[in-house]
């Protein structure tokens, strides 16, 4: 017995010394002294002994099972590179990671990809324009003339020259036009710009812009659009009404008013006790913003129209301070 106790300690001598991560040391050591392990095993047989040999074994097999564990903790300590008693801070490999937290997209960048795929399955495709723009596209093009009152609409950002921070989309629909031969299907997603803070305004916004031009589009197909659109994103229920309003750049223009999704039309406070919430403006393009970009106004007609992604994601997720979307406060963000 004395002898297989040598065997072992030579064997494990061997085995430590090929080892090179933890796992296969934890396997060396339940194969030494686990339940099944060779040690244990050794003091199960020393059951048959005299209790004189079992005294001389025993202080064999003691001496063999001190060694190893001394051994063990070395070697642990080597593996982990560090020289601290026990092992307690010994880097173990077969921990699971730690994970990185994960982001998600801004509640902004949610809505606008949905009113994306909601006109992109319409037909319409997306166009861009620049941020920074001259009068002439942000104003003069669209039917709104130096000194038009309809320019005080906008708190517009001057930039030096005849340059200014676009304050609507409404541009992309010229430079698209100007590019592009009727009939033509764009929305025009987009950052643009006001001078106005407050719960229900900020200097930078998003907005969605839409144009259709073909032969006979008429005023109908401007509310079948929007019908189907709201259904969408506010559900089938949600009723759908257009006021007559007034743009530059469409002829007759409207307000799109869908029922309030707060009170379902009762009247609440958020719908100022109408039952109505204002969601975008829209229209028939005037035949003045054809003559800029030299479409054939008998020929064509179209409809256009304009909203803003922060008053639509506010109506749809009950936020009532369009701040919240830009102070990146993350138990805001999180909850989309
Ligand atoms: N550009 C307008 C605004 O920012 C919104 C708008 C209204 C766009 C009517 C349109 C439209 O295309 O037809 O207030």
């Amino acid at each position: 017995m004395i002898d297989k106790i040598k065997q072992y300690q030579k064997e494990f001598e061997d085995r430590i010394a090929a080892i090179g991560l933890g796992d296969e040391l934890r396997q060396l050591r339940t194969d030494f002294l686990g339940k099944k392990g060779r040690v244990t095993q050794v003091m199960k047989d020393m059951r048959e002994l005299s209790s004189e040999q079992k005294r001389e074994v025993g202080r064999h097999i003691n001496e063999l099972k001190n060694w190893i564990e001394n051994q063990i903790r070395e070697k642990t300590e080597k593996l982990a590179g560090s020289s601290t008693q026990g092992t307690e801070n010994v880097f173990d490999p077969t921990l699971p990671g730690r994970t990185e937290a994960r982001g998600s997209l801004h509640p902004i960048t949610q809505v606008m990809e949905e009113l994306i795929t909601i006109f992109i399955s319409l037909g319409f495709e997306v166009a861009e324009g620049p941020e920074v723009e001259s009068d002439y596209y942000n104003f003069e093009a669209l039917n709104i003339p130096k000194d038009h009152p309809a320019r005080d609409m906008q708190d517009t950002f001057y930039i030096g020259g005849a340059k200014v921070l676009r304050t609507h989309t409404s541009p992309v629909q010229i430079h698209v036009m100007e590019k592009q031969p009727p009939p033509l299907r764009i929305i025009a997603p987009g950052k643009v710009y006001r001078c106005d803070s407050d719960v229900s305004h900020t200097p930078m916004f998003h907005q969605i812009e839409g144009l259709m031009v073909d032969e006979k589009v008429t005023f109908s197909d401007l509310k079948g659009v929007m019908n189907i659109f709201v259904h969408q994103i506010f559900g089938e229920k949600t009723q759908v009404r257009f006021r007559p309003s007034f743009f530059p750049f469409t002829s007759p223009s409207a307000e799109v008013d869908i029922q309030c999704v707060m009170c379902s039309g009762k009247g609440c406070r958020v719908c100022s006790q109408t039952g109505w919430l204002e969601i975008l403006g829209a229209g028939m393009v005037d035949p003045a913003v054809f003559g800029s970009v030299n479409y054939d106004p008998e020929k064509w007609t179209g409809f256009a129209f304009g909203m803003g992604i922060e008053r639509i994601a506010m109506l749809k997720y009950g936020i009532n301070d369009i701040r919240l979307f830009f102070e990146n406060d993350l138990r805001f963000l999180s909850q989309f």
